[in-house]
């Protein structure tokens, strides 16, 4: 367990970043791709003041070790404390592809990381926030890994995002228990790839009247998507939830353990929602920067504000440049 320390009387700030993912050639001097996810990053660090930067997953395309070596780079540059979890990219190139970037990245003065048990992952980790010597919040990384075969109804073997296995958890039970037992229960989960409630949390929430992928984000905006009990989710989407094809039911774990209030996932880079469901807040982290695909409406970061209770709420940070960019 990794513990950092909140002031007393002052929120404790995180920042979190998600799908960077540069090549090597667009963090090449003075690619348009490279200059805006340093602009992006380095205009909400300076308006966030995090005391903490988190990043979601898909920091790089897998092989790519320039490119996750700049970004870390960066991040340091900042002497902020930063923390990773992997998302399929970075698990693309099998285990030991993905330990050479752990390697690299521990080297970095302000990284914040730890393995975790390698029969999960790698990077199954936990920060706890503390204040006055008293952990006020957990923040619970997870590695998503990449991909899975699967038999469907039919008996064909197919391929589907993959899912957290039993094993993390039951780990992520023993955490959020030892969490509890040194007073502290409000954790948030870190994750790349959504866990099956954000496919049902849309489904239960969305009210249908905008078509998706048909309307803009300057479009939907102002108006409102959401059904009757669901009114206080923000965002929309404009790509379906890429979680796995199988229902981990993951959420049923968060609800009766009753600690994780927040989950925050990337891998989407165009949606931006974040949906009350089942109790929890999930929550779609907004993507930094111009990495693979995305649309610069929905560019930034997201913010989360913990108190002594916890996190008190989370908001996206938006990065427009002029010009669409
Ligand atoms: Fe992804």
């Amino acid at each position: 367990m990794i513990s950092l320390k909140k002031e007393t009387g002052k929120d404790f700030i995180i920042l979190n970043l998600t799908d960077p993912q540069l090549s090597d050639e667009e963090w090449a001097e003075g690619h348009k791709n490279g200059k805006i996810l340093v602009k992006t990053v380095t205009e909400l660090i300076r308006r966030v003041k995090p005391d903490l930067i988190t990043v979601t997953g898909d920091l790089a395309w897998a092989g790519c070790y320039e490119s996750y070596e700049r970004l870390a780079n960066l991040l340091d540059s900042f002497e902020i404390p930063w923390a990773p979890v992997w998302g399929n990219h970075d698990n693309q190139d099998g285990p030991e592809g993905l330990e050479r970037v752990v390697q690299g990245y521990l080297k970095h003065k302000y990284c914040v990381y730890e393995r975790g048990e390698a029969a999960l992952g790698n990077g199954n980790y936990v920060i706890c926030i503390e204040e006055a010597g008293k952990p006020v919040e957990g923040l619970i990384m997870m590695d998503t890994h990449d991909r899975i075969s699967y038999v469907n109804e039919q008996g064909e073997t197919k391929e589907a995002w993959a899912l957290l296995i039993p094993e993390q958890v039951e780990w992520y039970k023993k955490q959020v228990q030892e969490l509890k037992s040194l007073g502290c229960n409000d954790t948030t989960i870190m994750l790349h790839i959504p866990i099956f409630a954000y496919k049902e949390a849309f489904e239960a929430a969305y009210d249908g009247k905008f078509e998706q992928g048909k309307t803009g984000p300057q479009d939907y905006m102002l108006k409102n998507c959401w059904k009757e009990d669901y009114k206080d989710s923000v965002g929309f989407q404009f790509e379906n939830v890429g979680c796995s094809a199988i229902n981990d039911r993951v959420i049923d774990t968060v609800v009766e353990m009753g600690s994780t209030k927040h989950i925050i996932a990337g891998h989407e880079h165009v949606n931006n929602w974040m949906i009350t469901y089942k109790g929890v807040r999930l929550v779609y982290g907004l993507k930094t920067g111009a990495g693979c695909y995305w649309t610069p409406y929905l560019n930034g970061g997201t913010v989360l504000r913990v108190t002594a209770q916890g996190v008190e709420n989370v908001y996206h940070e938006y990065v427009h440049f002029g010009g669409g960019e």
